[in-house]
């Protein structure tokens, strides 16, 4: 019953916030998740100042205090949690999204040497930056088919290239955004001739929580760089792998 209250206040708030976006012209809408901090929240700063309409996703939206200052709504999201998923869809209706950005994921810490690495474990990687962009791509298929960009931007990593795979590690991170890479390309050729554009993008090795500030470029340059290459897209670039910058990645 708490969900159900909880899930219609915040139909309701989306409507509300939306309704006023909409009536200051904007942009177009972009849902973007794990918005409330890292390359998410720079991504939904930069659409934010862009003019357009933000929906960003947090596991724990009354924490995401500098995401409620740029986006429209802030609502719940655990990509693992397929109920989380599918009270997300339930939300947002009927609502148009142009442009749908799965930027969640994580990473582990893994055992160096391979004999000691935790097998089971890899499937917590999996279940992130694998399955948890697919399950939500699913659930708001009806709502980007009903967007005027049909398109889905999936944050991968050059850790998912296997020709890029020169220093190993990892194992768990890099299945995992291989995946990814292929689950996009899967969506690209099936639905061809739909208008929609199914990419991933590599964001950079990137100042965040996720290597402890240990990158080489900020959120913010992260950010330009992927909203440049994200609102340039067209069907010609349906199923293709992207750096920051606009460069090809090798698969
Ligand atoms: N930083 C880099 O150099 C780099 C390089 C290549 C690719 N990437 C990719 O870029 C994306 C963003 O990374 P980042 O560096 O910004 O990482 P980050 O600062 O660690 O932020 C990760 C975001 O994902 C969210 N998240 C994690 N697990 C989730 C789940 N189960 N459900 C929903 N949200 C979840 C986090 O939410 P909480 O705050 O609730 O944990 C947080 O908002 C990731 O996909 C990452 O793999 C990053």
């Amino acid at each position: 019953m708490q969900r159900l209250i909880s899930n219609f206040l915040t139909a309701l708030l989306l409507l509300v916030a939306t309704t006023t976006a909409q009536s200051t012209d904007s942009a177009g809408t972009v849902l973007i998740t794990g918005a409330n901090r890292g390359i998410g929240l720079a991504m939904a700063s930069t659409f934010s100042e862009a003019g357009y309409s933000v929906i960003g996703t947090a596991r724990r939206p009354e924490a995401a205090t500098a995401l409620h200052r740029v986006a429209v709504s802030v609502v719940p999201l655990d990509v693992t949690d397929p109920e989380s998923v599918s009270a997300l869809a339930q939300q947002l209706g009927g609502k148009p999204i142009d442009i749908l950005i799965n930027n969640a994921g994580m990473v582990s810490r893994e055992a160096a040497e391979f004999a000691d690495v935790d097998i089971e474990k890899l499937l917590t990687e999996y279940q992130v930056n694998a399955l948890g962009p697919l399950r939500v791509t699913q659930a708001l298929l009806p709502n980007i088919m009903a967007g005027k960009r049909k398109t889905v931007a999936n944050i991968s990593s050059m850790m998912g290239s296997m020709e890029l795979n020169t220093f190993g590690c990892c194992m768990g991170y890099r299945a995992s955004k291989a995946a990814l890479n292929s689950f996009t390309k899967t969506l690209a050729v099936d639905m061809s001739g739909n208008a929609t554009i199914f990419v991933v993008l590599h964001p950079g090795y990137v100042k965040t929580d996720m290597n402890n500030g240990a990158g080489n470029i900020t959120a913010a340059e992260s950010a330009a760089g992927l909203y440049t290459v994200i609102t340039g897209l067209d069907e010609t670039d349906d199923g293709k792998f992207f750096n920051f910058d606009g460069k090809p990645m090798p698969w």
